[in-house]
């Protein structure tokens, strides 16, 4: 049943709001600015312990790790980083018993993470999950974990899940800074934070005319640039593959530090730029990028807190706590990906030659 949508896809990224919602739902504890998570299986002793953390997922579960990653950097001054589990598993990794393992998956099903989730196992490392599907394999294999709670998923291109793995990743660094250094008034601050996302992501999607008709003016284009730095990174990176899935547009993601060491020589009238441009402490070094990008008759669509002179239309989004903005700024592109796809008729539930979950190899 799409309750009224065209496509899954549409009634999926709709759902983000109510999503947002049911993974706050009996978390939070205002009491000691922290959230509780149920079955992590990780006493606060053994949380201390921890020196690394290490996530692994695949396509967009992996994108949401490297935003994860960001936020356990952030809130609980861990090390962490994302990669993708198949390369993870195929290089012979040194596992340490100090590393906390973070395993992501939408289906739960996924082959590449859940043998990352065996070998690691089999080496004597803790894993956890952080899963969509009750009961599915990843969720079973790992040792205790959080669930993302999105609901069911159908569309083969993820949104909704996406946005609620990113926010169970906030929940999980929330809960990790405040067992270590995050102050109680930091705390508050992205609880705070937290508690104002469905009511922006509702914004975010009262503005789908205006992103409907950028995608119309965007997308004759063969090829589309996506740029950001730190926090933007992971969300151009996946506002590319969102892109790519849904319309067969041919798209790049790089560090906006990047472009000038090597990729600036793409930039032309026809390979317009989409730039994640947050208002934190690298929004002047952004706007400097945007206007390399100008300098060579590029075109831009940024997506920033507020109106971009440099840019050629800015989607304006709803600003929150610096380390939650990148929860917010991918979702007006899953519309532009949407829009785009459609003007073109492509099948937007089922892109061609993709599966749900990919349980071979
Ligand atoms: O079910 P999973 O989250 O483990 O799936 C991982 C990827 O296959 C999945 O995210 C894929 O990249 C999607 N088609 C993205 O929209």
């Amino acid at each position: 049943d799409m309750g009224g949508h065209d496509t899954y896809m549409h009634k999926e990224i709709f759902e983000q709001a109510d999503a947002v919602d049911r993974v706050l739902r009996g978390r939070i504890d205002d009491r000691f600015s922290t959230v509780h998570l149920g079955g992590l299986n990780l006493d606060a002793r053994e949380a201390r312990g921890v020196r690394r953390i290490k996530i692994l997922g695949c396509g967009t579960s992996y994108h949401a790790g490297q935003i994860g990653a960001q936020l356990i950097e952030e809130l609980a001054r861990i090390p962490a980083d994302a990669e993708p589990a198949s390369e993870f598993r195929y290089r012979n990794p040194v596992v340490d018993p100090d590393t906390l393992y973070v395993a992501v998956s939408q289906s739960g099903e996924t082959y590449d993470v859940l043998a990352a989730v065996q070998e690691l196992k089999r080496k004597g490392a803790r894993v956890l999950g952080v899963v969509n599907v009750v009961g599915s394999a990843i969720a079973r294999e790992a040792d205790g974990g959080t669930y993302v709670h999105a609901g069911p998923e159908v569309c083969v291109v993820s949104t909704k899940c996406f946005t609620n793995t990113v926010v169970a990743f906030a929940l999980l660094a929330l809960h990790l800074g405040r067992i270590r250094d995050l102050s109680v008034a930091d705390g508050k601050r992205i609880i705070d934070g937290l508690r104002r996302l469905p009511e922006q992501i509702s914004e975010i999607l009262a503005g789908e005319d205006e992103i409907k008709r950028l995608a119309a003016e965007y997308a004759e284009a063969k090829s589309m640039m996506f740029i950001g730095r730190v926090r933007g990174y992971p969300v151009a990176r996946e506002a590319s593959l969102k892109l790519k899935e849904v319309s067969y547009i041919h798209a790049e993601a790089y560090p906006a530090s990047e472009l000038k060491h090597g990729p600036l020589a793409l930039i032309e009238p026809a390979m317009p730029t989409v730039a994640i441009v947050p208002d934190d402490d690298l929004l002047e070094k952004n706007r400097a990028a945007m206007e390399e990008i100008k300098a060579r008759s590029g075109r831009i669509l940024a997506v920033a807190h507020q109106v971009q002179e440099k840019a050629d239309h800015t989607i304006v989004v709803p600003k929150n706590e610096n380390e939650l903005d990148p929860i917010l700024m991918g979702i007006p592109l899953q519309l532009f990906a949407y829009h785009t796809a459609l003007a073109m008729g492509r099948d937007i539930d089922k892109p061609r030659n993709l599966a749900k979950s990919v349980t071979v190899e």
